[in-house]
């Protein structure tokens, strides 16, 4: 079976965990730690990086630090992963879902400010396929409305919009690396934190509510209890494993982009004859390639494709189901205005594999999926 994902390594992973080994530092916020948050810090111009296990609890952090209580309501995409609405439904939060646009899949920032209502705290947005959203206009909506704007950059990683870097647009950030995404740790993210007011605060919910970074740093004499907090620290094994990917990360991207660009050109011309529709990526956004995905013209095209494939030993899979239609999310969240755009592509939407070291393959699968569109 062509696999969908498969996790890439650099070679230098195990090198690196081995020197973590010989540091004897194994808990979180080492040497491999404060490496891996410079170099964010540096490529996304975040005023503080913090490494986390997830980016689920990097959005878990931004939940607390936005302070959103019972009854608060954020407004997001309902075409996403669950862990965008979810942390801020652990705090009380209702999610507003609001429908995307057709072209990038992202949020529609036109149909944001009639979701605004005096209980709305936060805009949570989601770069698509690591294709920015629409930032300035999003950024502009929520200065006018005193709103918190949280980047779910979780697939943004060196990606950019008006080359600035994803996830240092907003107040916070939250990036993934799971073993899917283009940087990996197995499991792992990154809050970036862009607001300086919410730096200090941010350093003490990721240390169980304590001041034990400051304290660190010599800035006090002892550390204690004093806010709300959890450990979303990873370990320095961790750390090491991703700082071996940070290093790597252009090269990475370059690779993923090539092949991302060779599906592109493959599918250009059943796309002329209205097949399949191709991803988009608007001007002011570069592209990371984290996602290759074919738009099917209905379900049962999209079911067809998938099976044909299958048959063909070539995985490919499909989402999101989208959280305004999932049970969770009709108990939990409410939509603003109709989804047409969400409903019509997440029964349309295919991905197609990409991972560094499938060239060989890759000519297979175009030729395959021709067929089966
Ligand atoms: C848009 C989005 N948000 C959040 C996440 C959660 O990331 P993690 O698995 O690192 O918690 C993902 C993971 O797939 C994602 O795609």
């Amino acid at each position: 079976m062509i696999p969908f994902n498969k996790p890439y390594m650099t070679g230098k992973e195990l090198w690196y965990i081995a020197q973590a080994h010989a540091n004897g530092h194994l808990a979180g916020d080492g040497q491999f730690t404060k490496k891996c948050n410079a170099w964010l810090e540096a490529h996304t111009q975040a005023k503080r990086a913090l490494l986390t296990h997830s980016c689920t609890a990097a959005l878990e952090m931004a939940a607390l630090l936005s302070g959103v209580a019972p009854g608060d309501e954020v407004i997001m995409p309902s075409f996403t992963f669950v862990s965008t609405a979810n942390e801020f439904v652990l705090r009380g939060a209702v999610p507003v879902f609001v429908d995307i646009r057709p072209d990038t899949l992202n949020i529609d920032e036109t149909k944001i400010e009639a979701a605004i209502t005096a209980h709305t705290r936060a805009i949570v947005v989601v770069h698509y396929a690591g294709v920015a959203c629409e930032m300035d206009t999003i950024m502009d909506i929520a200065h006018r409305h005193g709103l918190l704007v949280i980047e779910d950059a979780a697939q943004g990683v060196t990606a950019t919009y008006k080359s600035r870097p994803l996830g240092g647009l907003g107040h916070l950030g939250a990036l993934s690396f799971h073993e899917t995404k283009n940087v990996i740790s197995g499991e792992g993210g990154a809050l970036l934190v862009n607001d300086p007011r919410l730096i200090e605060r941010a350093e003490i919910i990721r240390e169980k509510g304590t001041n034990r970074s400051q304290f660190f740093r010599g800035q006090v004499d002892k550390y204690t209890w004093i806010d709300v907090g959890s450990s979303y620290l990873p370990s320095e094994l961790i750390a090491a494993f991703l700082w071996a990917q940070l290093e790597d990360a252009e090269p990475i991207t370059q690779k993923r982009v090539k092949l991302w660009k060779t599906y592109h050109d493959a599918f250009e011309k059943a796309e002329l004859l209205g097949r399949i529709r191709r991803p988009i990526v608007p001007e002011q956004c570069s592209n990371n390639a984290h996602m290759y995905y074919l738009l099917l013209r209905d379900l049962p095209h999209r079911t067809r494709f998938i099976e044909r494939l299958r048959a063909e030993r070539i995985q490919s899979v499909f989402h999101y189901v989208p959280l305004h239609s999932s049970p969770a999310g009709k108990r939990l969240g409410r939509s603003h205005g109709d989804m047409a755009v969400t409903d019509d592509v997440s029964d349309r939407l295919a991905r197609l594999p990409l991972w560094l070291g499938m060239e060989d393959v890759q000519t297979e699968i175009i030729n395959c999926a021709l067929g089966a569109v």
